[in-house]
């Protein structure tokens, strides 16, 4: 393992540098418990819209199956919804966040808005927080508040997505950052993590590789979209929620092409169409349903237990641990 990548594990008391990325309603506790069993970070997602007593229930689902293992919860922090009933409303977050705290969960992993207003919380409660962003500008401002590490990650990213692809923000980004750095987008193969950490990552933070794992609550049609997924399934839309995601190109999001114009700002469009998010992941409803897919998707070709992708993405790490000091 390189050095940053053992100082990762040493900060988040994990074996392996291998983040699994939060995401709504395909991971829960099943999966987290899967993951941080095999002594990556395993993560329970929020969508920003889960109750208190579920996000009970997945914390200590994790705790019963991994005891003592660090895992995360996801949270989506409000980005203009205020206290509105949508994806990242602050209601939810406040909730969210309120049982993390009474749980003692150790990691919060943060996507969209701006942790300015609870990083002091969440280190106050004696955790840590990770940032999911998408440009090196966000990744500065938020290690400058106080995140813990942060996640960049890249346009090739399934779900919310920036404009720049991995390889460039890696390139632009780390080493100025000034926290661990974890790459994200793209990332599915062991040569994709060796990339990673030869560009001086600390580790990865993978979600659709995981998607398409025997403990994603992912319904099997979408496990199968992946793995049947070409280089042009995916497309990035608005559609779903009026910010960019990316997701397979599927009637939802065919059906918006060329009428990008008539998509509404976040959050009304989530207030809208967010129930398709759900609809895809849960329900495996192909006419109705959205299903974000990251562009490595092209590249899984199986559904594996999690602890076995765990394994597979770990090795290019161990081989440079392993290998005698020249
Ligand atoms: C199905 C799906 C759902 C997602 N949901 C969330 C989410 O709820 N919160 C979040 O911060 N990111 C979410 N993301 C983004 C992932 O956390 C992660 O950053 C991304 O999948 C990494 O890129 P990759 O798919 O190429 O591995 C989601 C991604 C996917 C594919």
């Amino acid at each position: 393992m390189n050095r940053a990548s053992g100082e990762l594990c040493r900060l988040f008391g994990i074996e392996r540098p291998i983040f699994q990325a939060g995401m709504g309603w395909v991971t829960t506790g099943r999966i987290a418990a899967a993951v941080s069993g095999a002594g990556g970070l395993g993560c329970i997602a929020t969508g920003g819209i889960m109750g208190s007593d579920e996000l009970r229930d997945h914390i200590s689902h994790v705790r019963e199956v991994a005891p003592g293992r660090p895992f995360a919860v996801n949270l989506l922090l409000p980005s203009g919804a205020d206290d509105r009933d949508t994806m990242g409303g602050l209601d939810f977050t406040r909730l969210q966040l309120d049982v993390c705290f009474e749980q003692k969960v150790p990691i919060i992993v943060s996507g969209l808005g701006n942790p300015a207003d609870v990083v002091g919380e969440i280190h106050a409660h004696g955790a840590k927080l990770v940032c999911v962003v998408g440009t090196v500008r966000a990744a500065l401002k938020v290690a400058g508040l106080g995140a813990d590490a942060v996640v960049l990650s890249g346009a090739e990213a399934g779900g919310h997505c920036g404009p720049t692809g991995t390889l460039s923000l890696a390139q632009d980004g780390i080493g100025r950052i000034g926290v661990p750095v974890l790459l994200a987008g793209g990332i599915a193969t062991p040569q994709a993590v060796a990339a990673a950490l030869a560009l001086g990552a600390a580790g990865v933070s993978v979600g659709t590789r995981f998607l398409a794992s025997e403990e994603s609550d992912a319904h099997a049609v979408y496990k199968q979209a992946v793995v049947d997924a070409g280089e042009r399934a995916t497309a990035v839309t608005r559609a779903c929620t009026g910010k960019p995601s990316r997701a397979w190109r599927s009637p939802f999001v065919a059906e918006w092409e060329g009428r990008e114009d008539e998509i509404q700002p976040y959050p009304e469009q989530a207030i809208d169409h967010f129930w398709r998010a759900y609809a895809g992941a849960i329900e495996g409803d192909v006419e109705q349903g959205f299903f974000p897919l990251g562009q490595c998707a092209a590249a899984i070709d199986a559904i594996l237990p999690a602890a076995a992708i765990v394994d597979l993405l770990a090795a290019p790490a161990e081989a440079a641990a392993e290998a005698p000091a020249e």
